[in-house]
């Protein structure tokens, strides 16, 4: 009976988890999907404290506390420009927890019949090394992130032949691990999550530091697998489902990430791109690449009030400035004034997955004005001001024109298309991808230098006044 309740415990978990990763699919339903999740999560948990011998009740208790206080506190306090190092932790914590798995499973007591032991073990040492790497990986993907350590990649000489010998090497081990009878394997299962781990770091060093995003993405999905073979180990369902489910999203997400940028996997796993942002682009011929207009704050406030209809693009820019609820309020005079206002948001904007919507959410910017980019952007041409604040790469011509462009592919927003264009940013400084922006010579284009915030607030002001 009580198996049974368990089983459908964790049917039903499976169900909402699902549930969850499809409200988190849309903005309309992210909350919603939030909740499927919370519920499924404390559903497993309940489930899984039942089917456990009630005396480590206690120490799961004050495990579950601790960490749910630790938890709590670092979420509550994480910047939304912080979340991808705070995923990056979280991460390290599952690919930790499938090595310790491992371990136990193979050194702690064991009923598995002698015909299924081979499978099993394989199981082990399959949890271990994605745990080990998964680890590693995402410890120095955390330390990137937060600058501790630069984010230049760091290349040996022969790099891929290290990780090549190092991946043969893992694999031998492997082969020894499996043959070894009993538990005497231990040695070559620890030595498999040494050099796994250092594969890890080894890794992920050679990795640019702008590239990271992507990285933890994949990160993500080795999370799951991780999560999915110590479920396998525990011959737990629900752990392999959740671990599956998390393991397939991150890799989906990786991939999309990839194709909002134009870039192989394979291109961003060989670094080398994208660490040069910041820096001020020139033309191959170290000449300015041409002349730009410039506008103020209260002049761009008139040409808003006066367009009928503006699009806004935000940026990465946006997110570092935080100037979304004064943009908000920005927004709510000018469609009182009668002014159509909508959001174009690329697919990779900012530098998470769903960057530029969270930021809109937290300002209250109701759902129904915001656009992804391929519904927006034949809107531009009956557009009246294309408004960007902190965006650069995503609104790149040069993507479409210039097939030598770095960024040569790349989907944009066609944001010259409208009859005006204003350009917010701090100076002529490149963004992720450090190329020129052929954006900012145009004729119709207007450049509003300044922090976004520090201008945005400028405008309202002008607005108000
Ligand atoms: P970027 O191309 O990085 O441009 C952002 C611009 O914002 C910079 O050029 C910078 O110029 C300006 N800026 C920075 N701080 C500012 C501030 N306080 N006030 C005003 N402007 C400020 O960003 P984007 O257009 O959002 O494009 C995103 C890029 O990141 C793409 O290349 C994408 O491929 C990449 N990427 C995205 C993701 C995801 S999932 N979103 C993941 C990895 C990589 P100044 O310094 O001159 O102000």
């Amino acid at each position: 009976m009580k198996t049974s309740l368990i089983t459908i415990a964790y049917i039903a978990a499976s169900a909402l988890f699902i549930l969850s990763l499809g409200g988190l699919s849309r903005q309309e339903t992210a909350r919603r999907g939030n909740w499927y999740g919370i519920i499924g999560m404390l559903i497993a948990l309940a489930a899984t404290a039942a089917a456990m011998d009630p005396s480590g009740w206690p120490i799961l208790g004050g495990v579950l506390i601790i960490g749910a206080v630790i938890g709590a506190t670092l979420a509550s306090r994480v910047q939304m420009t912080s979340m991808p190092e705070l995923v990056a932790i979280l991460h390290s914590f599952v690919g930790l927890a499938a090595v310790l798995v491992g371990f136990g499973t193979y050194l702690g007591p064991s009923n598995i019949p002698q015909n299924e032991l081979l499978v099993h073990n394989i199981e082990i040492f399959i949890g271990v090394c994605i745990g080990s790497i998964t680890f590693t990986g995402s410890v120095i993907a955390f330390l990137k992130l937060r600058g501790s350590i630069g984010g230049k990649p760091f290349m040996l000489p022969g790099r891929h032949f290290l990780n090549l010998a190092m991946l043969i090497g893992t694999i031998v081990l492997g082969v020894l691990f499996a043959m070894a009878p009993g538990v005497s394997g231990n040695q070559y299962l620890m030595g498999a999550a040494v050099l796994t781990g250092v594969l890890g770091v080894h890794f992920i060093m050679a990795i640019g530091g702008a590239d990271m995003p992507v990285v933890v993405s994949m990160l993500n999905s080795y999370s799951g697998w991780a999560a999915a073979a110590a479920g396998f180990m525990l011959s737990n369902d629900l752990l392999i489902i959740t671990g599956a489910l998390v393991g397939s999203s991150g890799a989906i997400l990786s991939y999309i990430m990839c194709k909002g940028m134009n870039r192989s996997f394979v291109s961003v796993m060989l670094g080398g791109f994208g660490t040069e942002s910041g820096t001020v682009a020139s033309t191959a011929s170290g000449e300015p690449a041409g002349e730009v207009r410039q506008v103020d704050a209260s002049t761009t406030a008139d040409m808003l009030r006066q367009a009928k209809k503006v699009i806004i693009v935000p940026g990465y820019g946006l997110a570092v400035a935080q100037a979304q609820h004064s943009l908000a309020e920005v927004v709510k005079i000018l469609k009182e004034g009668g002014t159509e206002v909508k959001f174009a948001i690329h697919p990779v904007a900012g530098r998470l997955p769903g960057h530029m919507n969270v930021l809109l959410a937290e300002a209250n910017i109701p759902y129904d004005v915001v656009f992804e980019m391929d519904e927006i952007n034949h809107e531009f041409p009956g557009t009246d001001v294309s408004w960007v604040i902190g965006a650069n790469d995503i609104v790149n011509p040069s993507a479409l024109d210039d097939p030598t462009s770095p960024i040569a592919g790349m989907p944009v927003l066609h944001v010259w298309e409208a009859r005006d264009t204003i350009v917010m940013k701090r100076g002529m400084a490149s963004g992720y991808a450090g190329v020129d922006n052929p954006l900012f010579y145009k004729e119709n284009t207007l450049m509003l230098f300044g922090d976004a915030k520090k201008v945005v607030d400028e405008i309202l002001t002008a607005m108000r006044s």
